[in-house]
């Protein structure tokens, strides 16, 4: 048995249109509810779309700390504070320092626009291009110490077309975004991920064994 629906915090630092697909899915999905939205930047397009869907905000400027381990103890302490189970990353551009993974072991998402390991880093769509590939993606993985490593939970490839530019082509990797990431986050909160070594089972659980 789960606790569904599971708490989540969503970290947003821009326009949040993966948020939006999470608020979107949230009803139907069986699985998680967003306790709280979670910004380092104040005024971004992401906390109004958060206002609109009734639920609580909080900002938590980046530039108030010395440390990056006095931030994100402050991001894991407003999402305790809503009751958070894990926090999913949605174009959050910050890194969090290994307090995180202690506060919320296994319990960390986060969405990126290339296939990892290539392209890591916050210019995975200009790289890819730049590089020349052909076929790029989206992955979803729980985060670790490192930048965009942990283990993989889904992939998905997005073809490269010979007139893209950032803007198109990022475009068409965030619709496979907003159909992924609901789906992870439904997963993760049904208890359906499981994490051995580098390697993640997804075990799709019948709806009967969860619990209101
Ligand atoms: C997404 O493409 C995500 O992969 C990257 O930042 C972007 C955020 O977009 N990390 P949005 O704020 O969800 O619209």
């Amino acid at each position: 048995m789960t606790d569904i629906p599971l708490p989540i915090a969503v970290l947003i630092s821009g326009s949040g249109s993966n948020l939006q697909a999470l608020i979107d899915a949230q009803d139907a999905c069986d699985g998680y509810a967003i306790a709280v939205v979670i910004s380092d930047r104040p005024e971004v397009r992401g906390l109004g779309r958060a206002s609109e869907a009734g639920l609580p905000t909080e900002v938590i400027p980046w530039a108030d700390f010395d440390t990056r381990r006095a931030f994100t103890q402050a991001v894991c302490d407003a999402a305790d504070r809503y009751g958070s189970r894990g926090l999913v990353l949605a174009g959050f551009m910050r890194i969090l320092a290994p307090n995180a993974i202690e506060r919320f072991p296994d319990a960390i998402i986060n969405i990126h626009p290339a296939l990892l390991p290539a392209f890591p880093g916050a210019h995975a769509v200009e790289q890819a291009l730049e590089h020349g590939v052909t076929i790029t993606g989206v992955t979803v993985h729980f985060v670790d110490e490192q930048v965009d490593h942990g283990p993989i939970i889904i992939q998905e490839t997005v073809s490269v077309h010979p007139e893209d530019d950032v803007a198109t082509l990022h475009a068409r990797i965030q619709q496979v975004e907003h159909r992924l990431l609901p789906e992870v986050a439904a997963a993760f909160a049904q208890g359906a991920l499981t994490i051995q070594d580098r390697h993640v089972r997804w075990v799709r659980v019948p709806k009967e064994a969860t619990s209101r």
